[in-house]
């Protein structure tokens, strides 16, 4: 059955049509017959408990430069939909947090995919703590006292903002780093945030692993490798994508976080791996399901709509 689709996502002019993971999403969705609806997330509105949105009618087309075709805007009460993909991209601040509440008044008559109150609840690089054992050394903080004993005890560390994302102001810092003062300075004034304190993990070297899982369940992985300058593997930042398998330590990864997710409604998951841990469960508008399926890797778009249709039926 075709079912009424509608996407919350930031202006679709803009994206990179070969790259981005909601495309490939809205691109499979269309090839089964759903009908898809747009709006970007300044469209919201709650009125007397209601949830509106300004929407237009969505057609797609893999092509550079003609990706895209909108109807006719209209108002619509988002209850009407079958399905909302929440997939608009972090800052995770409170204006991203403010449509999580809202779109939660919807369900759950409208299935959100990820669950708002869930991604809410999850920041990437909070929502990680949970496992601490599978986590390299990490603190959560803007205290100085307690960043100089963790990086006495650690040596290398890395320090980068909470509600960070694609790479942007994360630094290592050396054992022996005379810069550090000066870093704590720019940081407390930056962030209003506490934020990250991590030990350096030698085996970024060899990438950070993107992890898809699909309602809780592995569904397929990319490597990121740094450019041979950079600390950050990032594709937004220079990092090469690689074909990749899972080692023995991920498949248990996947293992012990599988049912976390399941349970919260988090369909759509991308999970980062350095060496042998976890650094950040990424929830918001995860990425890397075109990379995987250009690397010869599956098809994630109809692994998440294959769950999706199921749910809805
Ligand atoms: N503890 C660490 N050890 C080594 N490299 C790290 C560490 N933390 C982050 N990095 C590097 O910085 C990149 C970005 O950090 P990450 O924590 O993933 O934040 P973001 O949300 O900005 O992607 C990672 O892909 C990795 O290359
Ligand atoms: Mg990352």
């Amino acid at each position: 059955m075709p079912l009424n689709v509608a996407v919350q996502m930031d202006p679709i002019a803009r994206i990179n049509v070969k790259g981005d993971s909601t495309f490939a999403l809205l691109l499979e969705a269309q090839a089964r017959g759903h009908r898809l609806s747009y709006y970007t997330p300044d469209r919201l509105a709650l009125l007397n408990g209601k949830v509106f949105a300004a929407v237009e009618p969505l057609q797609v087309r893999d092509e550079l430069g003609n990706h895209f075709t909108l109807g006719t805007q209209r108002r619509a009460e988002l209850s009407e939909f079958d399905v909302v993909l929440l997939r608009q991209d972090p800052p995770f601040d409170l204006a991203y947090v403010t449509t999580t509440h809202l779109l939660e008044r919807i369900q759950p008559g409208t299935l959100v995919v990820n669950d708002p109150t869930h991604v809410r609840n999850a920041p990437e690089k909070v929502f990680v703590t949970e496992f601490p054992d599978l986590m390299p050394p990490t603190l959560i903080t803007r205290d100085l006292a307690e960043i100089k004993s963790f990086r006495a005890e650690h040596g290398d560390i890395v320090m980068k903002p909470l509600y960070g994302h694609g790479g942007g102001a994360v630094f290592r810092v050396t054992r022996d780093d005379l810069n550090f003062g000066s870093l704590y300075d720019m940081f407390s004034v930056t962030f209003r945030e506490q934020w990250v304190v991590q030990k350096f993990l030698p085996a970024v070297k060899a990438g950070d692993k993107r992890i898809i899982l699909v309602d809780g369940e592995f569904a397929g992985a990319v490597n990121r490798i740094p450019a041979e300058d950079d600390l950050r593997s990032n594709m937004v930042r220079g990092g090469a994508a690689a074909a990749t398998q899972l080692t023995a330590r991920e498949r248990q990864i996947c293992e012990r976080l599988g049912p976390a997710l399941r349970e919260r409604g988090l369909m759509f998951v991308g999970i980062d791996v350095i060496g042998d841990f976890i650094t950040e469960i990424n929830v918001t508008s995860p990425t890397g399901i075109r990379a995987i399926k250009n690397l010869g890797g599956p098809d994630i778009a109809k692994l998440i709509w294959d769950k999706i249709e199921r749910k809805r039926q």
